[in-house]
């Protein structure tokens, strides 16, 4: 039967009101203690009002967690081991409650030790009901998952695993599922799908798990990714309500996704390894990964993505005082773009930005008075990537600076006086794959000659010239 929807929305202040019991309980007990010391004797009648309140608070929140155990989602085994424990605290703080009343009106050391004990029983139960409780909603797993490794020894716990994402070492070998699919599964869905917390009724922790299904059935049909409710509901808009992971919590990267579109349209078996299945192309690109995270990313990406000590913070603040931008690229990294005012003397600001050459990557020259003298500087910005040197006094001499650069990836020398023979200087950079010729000196021969000794190299020439150049080009058009 279904429950009613008004069961579940009060269920919902479960996790709320249960602080109150917690806090009045505790304190009460603490009142207790505390006011068996001549000085602290005053608070003795507040022991009872705590007690009173927390009962009361306690029970109230009893019903909601029953109301909220409704809505189901929870594994057996420690829901009834909450259940049970949050009632003993109902129970035993009305009972301590009680003989509290009792032992007001009548003082008899007895009754003075069950009422103690009835309380620190509480305490103890009411600790045991908010850790399982605890472990209901983060997994049971969440108070020891950063224990340090001696104390988990101690603890009788298995060695914490490395956090960064396990690499193989042969792909041919890698069993599919157990290499490759389950570390997915249990990084994004494990955390919902398990034995203490299954949600849909699905555990998804273990192949026999995950062959189960949920309450709705199979979640995959091998051999068809379409029509598996697992990817179906990954493929959602995420803010469908079924769409998985729930919106909010870490979603499946799109390599991930491939993966596990891949194991199932390949027969989703729990044995295969790698070389036993067929590999597509895209495939193979997303399994290279794992071997290696850097496997398909460019030289410029590795770099922008490694880390960098930050420049001083002072030079940083007496460049800006120059009217010059300089800032992060992004949040949180220490690379840094520089966008040089027009206004601004660009030679002699160069001494002043080459002491921050390493953390600079973007530099922005354009429209400036830049000339060859203060590009001589530019060799030393070895980090650089992108260098706007458009409508400046650059000429040929400059560029054999600017060749140096590992990382170049971008130049723009639009409207400058560079000729077809300054930029043959630039047919051997590793990285350069954008470069704009636009009202420059270079002819249709000359960016021609440039594309055919660097093909992976687009060269801009204002659109009708590029179009000449590809068509010239036989490297362009293969
Ligand atoms: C934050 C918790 C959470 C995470 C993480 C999570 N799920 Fe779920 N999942 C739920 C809830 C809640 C339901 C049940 C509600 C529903 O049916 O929409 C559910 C239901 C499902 C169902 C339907 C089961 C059935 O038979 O009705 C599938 C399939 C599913 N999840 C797959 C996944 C996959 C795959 C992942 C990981 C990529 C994942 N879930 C991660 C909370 C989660």
């Amino acid at each position: 039967m279904e429950t009613p929807d008004i069961v579940l929305f009060f269920g919902r202040f479960h996790p709320i009101i249960l602080h109150l019991p917690i806090g009045f309980l505790v304190l009460a007990f603490l009142l207790e203690l505390l006011s068996r010391m001549e000085r602290f004797r005053v608070y003795r009648p507040a022991v009872g009002l705590a007690l009173f309140l927390g009962a009361a608070s306690a029970l109230v929140a009893v019903i909601l967690g029953l109301m909220l155990a409704e809505g189901g989602g929870y594994g057996e085994e420690l829901l009834n081991l909450h259940k049970w424990l949050g009632i003993a605290t109902v129970v035993l703080a009305i009972v301590a409650f009680l003989l509290y009343r009792k032992r007001s009106k009548q003082e008899n050391p007895t009754l003075d030790k069950v009422y103690v004990s009835t309380l620190s029983v509480m305490v103890l139960v009411l600790m045991g009901a908010g850790h399982f409780g605890g472990s209901l909603t983060h997994g049971s797993d969440y108070l020891t998952q950063y224990m340090p490794n001696p104390l988990r020894k101690v603890a009788g716990l298995p060695a914490k695993e490395s956090k960064e994402v396990k690499l193989i070492t042969n792909l041919e070998e890698a069993v599919v599922y157990e290499d490759i699919i389950h570390p997915i599964i249990d990084s994004r869905c494990v955390s919902c799908h398990n034995p203490d917390k299954k949600k849909g009724e699905l555990m998804m922790h273990t192949a026999e798990a995950l062959l189960a299904g949920g309450e709705n059935g199979d979640i995959f049909v091998p051999g068809d990714p379409a029509t598996s409710e697992m990817l179906v509901r990954v493929h959602l808009p995420e803010e469908d309500e079924d769409h998985m992971p729930p919106d909010g919590k870490s979603q499946l990267t799109d390599d991930q996704i491939a993966l596990l579109t891949w194991w199932i349209d390949q027969g989703a078996s729990f044995d295969k390894t790698v070389a036993q299945i067929e590999v597509n192309e895209e495939t193979q690109l997303v399994l290279n990964t794992l071997l290696d995270p850097n496997a398909n990313k460019s030289e410029v990406e590795v770099l922008l993505a490694s880390e960098i000590t930050p420049a001083d913070k002072q030079l940083v603040s007496s460049i800006q005082q120059r009217g010059v931008m300089i800032m992060p690229l992004a949040e949180e990294v220490h690379w840094l773009q520089v966008n040089v005012p027009r206004s601004a003397s660009a030679d002699s600001l160069m001494s002043e930005l080459g002491k921050a050459a390493e953390q600079i990557t973007w530099l922005d020259l354009g429209n400036t008075a830049t000339t060859d003298e203060a590009l001589k500087a530019i060799s030393s910005f070895k980090n650089l990537t992108r260098l706007h040197l458009e409508n400046t006094q650059v000429t040929d001499a400059g560029l054999a600076s600017i060749a140096e650069l590992p990382y170049l990836e971008y130049l723009n020398l639009y409207g400058t006086q560079v000729s077809n023979e300054g930029v043959q200087q630039l047919a051997q950079m590793p990285n350069l794959r954008k470069l704009y010729l636009w009202q420059t000196q270079v002819t249709k021969e000359g960016a021609t000659q440039l594309q055919e000794a660097n093909p992976d190299l687009e060269i801009n020439m204002g659109v009708e010239e590029w179009k000449a150049v590809k068509a010239d080009s036989a490297v362009a058009l293969r």
